[in-house]
């Protein structure tokens, strides 16, 4: 669910003190991207996402994209900060996170022209992850992999199987 103003994140600790603050100035602060949170039955924050519109240079376009894009900038989401709390990490609340942001995108992307789904890892624990999913790594941009809107369609027909 989004974020409430003044909903407790009090406790929330994914073990990297930059991502467990990125989730506390987004609170404060309004940032042009939306925090999604899970929580537990008793409202405790277990995880957590940032996801907000971004356009992509065609000339640092991944390469992959298809050649028939004109050379305008590319319409994308981008997920970041995804993290989960320690006390539930590998008990897929990443994973359900990462699919609540793929669902959201793969909806909004039937109203926009959103190209592709862009994520920033902070880690190499948040590489691997996103690897097992199929997202590609950026060359020449460190931590980004992105995976185009496509095939985040074909994993939901896949799920729907
Ligand atoms: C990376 C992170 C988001 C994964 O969340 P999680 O809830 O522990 O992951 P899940 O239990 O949903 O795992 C989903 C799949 O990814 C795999 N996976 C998760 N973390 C992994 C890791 N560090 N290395 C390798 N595989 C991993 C799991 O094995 C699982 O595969 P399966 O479905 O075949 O069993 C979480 O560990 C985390 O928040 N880490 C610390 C903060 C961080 O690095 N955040 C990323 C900022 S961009």
């Amino acid at each position: 669910m989004p974020l409430a103003p003044g909903q407790s994140i009090s406790g929330f600790d994914c073990g990297d003190p930059q991502i467990n603050g990125g989730l506390q100035q987004h609170q404060e602060s309004d940032y042009s991207s939306r925090i999604i949170v899970a929580v537990d039955a008793g409202e405790k924050v277990l995880g957590y996402y940032a996801v907000s519109a971004i356009n992509i240079e065609f000339s640092n376009r991944p390469k992959a994209l298809p050649h028939s894009l004109s050379e305008y900038p590319i319409p994308a989401a981008l997920i970041s900060h995804l993290a989960v709390d320690k006390s539930c990490f590998r008990k897929g609340v990443g994973a359900n996170l990462l699919i609540d942001a793929l669902q959201r995108i793969e909806d909004a992307s039937t109203q926009t022209g959103i190209r592709l789904v862009m994520v920033q890892a902070a880690t190499t624990g948040a590489r691997t992850f996103y690897l097992h999913y199929g997202f590609i790594p950026v060359a020449g941009q460190p931590g980004r992999l992105y995976l185009p809107i496509e095939q985040v369609s074909k994993l939901f027909r896949d799920l729907d199987r």
